[in-house]
């Protein structure tokens, strides 16, 4: 099966060549981020596409000074909702309805509860609830990545609040989450390029309840 062929291939590369990945490829991953199922559709995260070097040289002391940070070719920075706005929520909405061409009662119903629910709540509890929705995307994007025979490593080793810094996230009303550095494995400096995957068993894996 292509796909578990695919997702055999990959791993969380841990040395990158710094060869370019093509545009072609990156929009396939993009599309593959803008395709993910999110709760209620409201892609409660933007994703931010690091090419420019001095850049990636800034953000890699923040993230524990892992190599592919620098050399990989494409860094995505997912970063999530810092909470959820009666604007925010108004806008994906709207947007159903433009792309739709007609306004439904049962939508709007629900437009409402959301609009009573989410931005009465803690910001806190939002943005851990909208970083859940970016992680569907991001792990969208690891297997696109692959698809495409193009490495990526996935990363939480980072201060969030130093590249939220670096990046002038909050003043957007946005906080990172997960980075995704995007490129080709050199197979002969990276420790991990020829040792077996290692997965738990599926008995402790998997519970069939016939
Ligand atoms: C959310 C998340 C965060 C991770 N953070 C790091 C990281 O900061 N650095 C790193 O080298 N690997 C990181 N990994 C990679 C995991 O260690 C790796 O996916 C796991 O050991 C399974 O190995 P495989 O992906 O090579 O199959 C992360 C993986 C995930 C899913």
């Amino acid at each position: 099966m292509e796909l578990l062929d695919n997702l055999k291939w990959r791993y969380a590369a841990k040395a990158m060549n710094g060869k370019k990945v093509s545009e072609d490829k990156i929009n396939n991953i993009i599309e593959a981020i803008s395709l993910s199922p999110t709760s209620s559709g409201l892609q409660p995260f933007e994703v931010l596409i690091i090419k420019n070097q001095a850049i990636k040289e800034q953000i890699k002391p923040i993230a524990w000074n892992q190599s592919v940070i620098t050399d990989c070719s494409h860094l995505l920075v997912f970063a999530a909702w810092d909470t959820y706005t009666e604007d925010r929520i108004n806008k994906m909405f709207d947007l159903t309805n433009t792309i739709r061409g007609f306004k439904n009662e049962g939508w709007e119903n629900y437009r409402q509860m959301l609009l009573n629910m989410y931005p009465q709540k803690d910001p806190e509890e939002n943005f851990i609830h909208a970083s859940k929705q970016a992680y569907i995307a991001f792990s969208n994007a690891v297997t696109a990545a692959a698809f495409e025979k193009v490495d990526s490593t996935p990363i939480e080793g980072f201060d969030p609040n130093a590249l939220d810094k670096i990046l002038g996230l909050r003043e957007k009303g946005l906080r990172s989450c997960v980075l995704l550095p995007i490129g080709y494995r050199d197979e002969e400096n990276d420790w991990l390029a020829k040792l077996p995957k290692v997965r738990k068993s599926r008995e402790d894996l998997i519970t069939v309840i016939d």
